[in-house]
């Protein structure tokens, strides 16, 4: 069903956002690949003139294997429209994501999000600056030196490897912060990205536009 509900989401974006001469922003994740077939599906059955620019290494590669058109930031700083998943939404269309490469643990269809009340657990990534010696190097799996409101976070960990931790495509580490309730998360976004060695976080307050979720009975809700 999760897999059922992501295409649904994905080509609904597609669908009721792309057209003919646009620069599309494509994101990461699972979700993102159902969106990236429609898309190719699209520019084929259409003919379309669509330029991808890829936010990871990920899409990178969905887009030169889906035949489409590659381009980046530098070429196209303008995006018409982006695309991408989310781990969970609120009423106000914050995005939590960064979630997609954990494997399943924790993991949270949006499609389930909404009916999620406020006290939601929310899991927030945080990119570690990679510190240069082993001494400092945290390990998967324990709490980093880093702590917010007397909370700490956690280094994700690589699932077949619980001794080496996820590094990104920028070699940073990326960090989990568990929150048990809702809060004011432009707030808590800010506070985050103050703390010496946050790169980003995977709060994403006030930038979407539009979020679709795939649904039990086969429909397509919309926020
Ligand atoms: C990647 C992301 C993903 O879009 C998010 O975690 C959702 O992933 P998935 O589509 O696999 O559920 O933020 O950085």
């Amino acid at each position: 069903m999760a897999e059922e509900a992501k295409k649904l989401a994905g080509y609904a974006a597609v669908d009721n956002h792309v057209q003919n001469n646009q620069v599309v922003g494509v994101g990461s994740g699972s979700t993102i690949v159902y969106a990236v077939d429609r898309l190719a599906e699209r520019v084929r059955q259409e003919k379309l003139n669509i330029v991808c620019v890829p936010t990871s290494f990920q899409a990178r590669q969905l887009i030169l294997q889906h035949g489409l058109t590659l381009s980046d930031l530098d070429r196209h700083p303008e995006l018409d429209v982006a695309i991408d998943g989310a781990d969970e939404v609120d009423a106000a269309l914050t995005l939590i994501k960064g979630g997609g490469n954990k494997s399943g643990e924790g993991y949270q269809n949006i499609s389930e999000a909404l009916k999620v009340p406020k006290n939601t657990v929310a899991s927030i990534i945080l990119k570690w600056k990679k510190f240069g010696t082993t001494k400092t190097l945290p390990r998967a799996g324990r709490p980093a030196k880093l702590s917010h409101r007397g909370r700490w976070a956690l280094i994700r960990e690589v699932t077949k490897n619980p001794m080496g931790p996820v590094v990104t495509d920028n070699s940073n580490f990326i960090l989990d912060w568990k929150f048990e309730h809702a809060h004011n998360w432009k707030e808590v976004n800010t506070a985050i990205k103050m703390i010496p060695g946050v790169v980003e976080t995977g709060l994403f307050v006030g930038m979407a536009e539009r979020v679709y979720f795939g649904m039990e009975d086969g429909s397509v809700g919309v926020r």
